[in-house]
């Protein structure tokens, strides 16, 4: 695969969301080849998905149920969006994959390392992010901005925002494990900071590792013309 595969994680509240629409939105403004999307969903398939998953009435939802679940959303968006992104060349950014499942169904949920690690190894199809960035955030900040912003919106928490706080601090202790154990992939940043400096520092690296590799915006768009 030609392409570049860039991956955000973090727990609720962290701001991943807004940062990797912020960094889309910046590759594409500087000319890369570049798509959005986010799991669970990305395809029709996997937004369905993500209304069953993720549906706080499903409460009697079995753990292994659920990582399966997960793991399909995933086949189906490798298949359909990642693979043939990265096959052309392009840049993916994908808000959350395979390390969410890892750290929440792993960690979180408490089910066995290896047979996630396993589960996540069939869905993922070989395909792994080049660059994940990690924006790390305390348990009980991130539940804090999470449940103002639900309310903000007038929403309800789904299925895994029900959580309690030890869940939580099971999850980030997933996340801290996977830095341990892959620090060049899986880069940490702060939450708390001001997210327009945040912004730049991930566009920074992000930059700087697409040069390493040889992948240059003029040379993106003198592929497309
Ligand atoms: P979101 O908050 O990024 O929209 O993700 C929805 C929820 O799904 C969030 O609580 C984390 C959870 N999740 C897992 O538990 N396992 C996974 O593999 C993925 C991708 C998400």
């Amino acid at each position: 695969m030609k392409g570049f595969f860039i991956t955000f994680e973090g727990l609720e509240g962290s701001g991943k969301t807004t940062q990797a629409s912020r960094l889309v939105a910046a590759l594409k403004e500087k000319g890369y080849s570049v798509v959005g999307t986010r799991e669970p969903g990305g395809t029709p398939i996997g937004e369905t998905l993500r209304n069953i998953v993720l549906d706080p009435n499903r409460k009697e939802m079995n753990s292994l149920t659920e990582v399966l679940l997960f793991a399909a959303i995933r086949a189906q968006h490798i298949a359909q969006v990642i693979r043939p992104m990265l096959d052309e060349g392009g840049i993916v950014v994908c808000d959350r994959f395979a390390d969410a499942t890892l750290a929440y169904q792993g960690y979180g949920r408490e089910l066995h390392l290896t047979m996630v690690r396993e589960v996540n190894g069939i869905a993922s199809w070989g395909v792994q992010p080049d660059l994940t960035v990690y924006l790390d955030i305390e348990a009980e900040q991130g539940l804090a901005r999470m449940r103002r912003r639900l309310e903000e919106q007038e929403n309800i928490p789904d299925r895994i925002e029900r959580e309690d706080r030890e869940f939580y601090e099971k999850v980030r202790q997933g996340y801290h494990e996977i830095s341990r154990e892959e620090p060049g992939r899986f880069r940490v940043f702060n939450a708390d900071q001001n997210p327009e400096q945040l912004h730049a520092k991930i566009l920074d690296k992000v930059v700087q590792e697409l040069r390493r590799r040889g992948m240059s915006n003029k040379l993106t768009l003198d592929n497309m013309a």
